[in-house]
């Protein structure tokens, strides 16, 4: 078996970003083609005062997240997350959320959250009007296409509201967080 590694974000030669850019691509070709944009993605990642983590199974890379502080330091956006598709259902993905949430934390983080969009009808959150039964929709969803937000489920985020429409009518965006502190909310 190759020994994997997840390693911070930078260094990152050309190489790295340009098997970064290559994941993205494939992944999400609608958001990032062509090649040059993932590039311009992945180098977005990399500015001042982000964080990035990317999965290493010997020289090749097979995973890639990012984040970014939204709410000073205690509030983190998780964007982009992922892995290739040879690669997936091996913990690669749960690996590198671990990280990046262990990299915001050191930096004060208490909540690290995600967008994760359903364009193409995955949820059933899908193809109806979520400004109708809310609450009572997200308590129900259901995930007939293998959307990713089971994922996020599965490594401890919470859906905690939706942009209904965010991509065009009936195209939500579905909102999840995490808290990143052992700590309770004092009552
Ligand atoms: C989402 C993604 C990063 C998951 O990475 P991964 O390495 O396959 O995830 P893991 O192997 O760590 O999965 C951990 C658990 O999450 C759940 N899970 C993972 N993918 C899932 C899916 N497509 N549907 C339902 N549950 C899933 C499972 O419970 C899994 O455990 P199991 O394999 O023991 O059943 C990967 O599928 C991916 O890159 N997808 C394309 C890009 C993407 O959608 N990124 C997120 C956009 S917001």
């Amino acid at each position: 078996m190759t020994d994997r590694a997840i390693l911070p974000v930078p260094p990152a030669g050309p190489a790295l970003v340009e098997a970064v850019a290559a994941l993205l691509l494939e992944a999400f070709p609608q958001a990032y083609a062509p090649l040059s944009r993932a590039r311009e993605e992945v180098e977005d990642c990399l500015a001042e005062g982000r964080i990035a983590r990317a999965a290493m199974e010997g020289d090749r890379v097979v995973g890639f997240v990012g984040a970014r502080p939204r709410y000073g330091t205690t509030g983190w956006e998780l964007h982009p997350l992922v892995v290739g598709s040879c690669d997936r259902r091996k913990g690669i993905g749960s690996a590198l959320v671990a990280a990046i949430e262990d990299d915001a934390r050191a930096r004060g983080g208490v909540t690290m959250y995600l967008g994760t969009d359903d364009e193409t009808g995955r949820t059933s959150l899908s193809g109806c009007d979520l400004y109708d039964r809310t609450w009572d929709r997200i308590r129900r969803i259901r995930n007939p296409g293998g959307h990713p937000f089971a994922f996020y489920q599965a490594v401890g985020y919470a859906i905690v509201g939706v942009i209904p429409d965010a991509n065009g009518l009936g195209k939500p965006d579905i909102l999840m967080a995490k808290r990143l502190l052992t700590t309770d909310v004092p009552q």
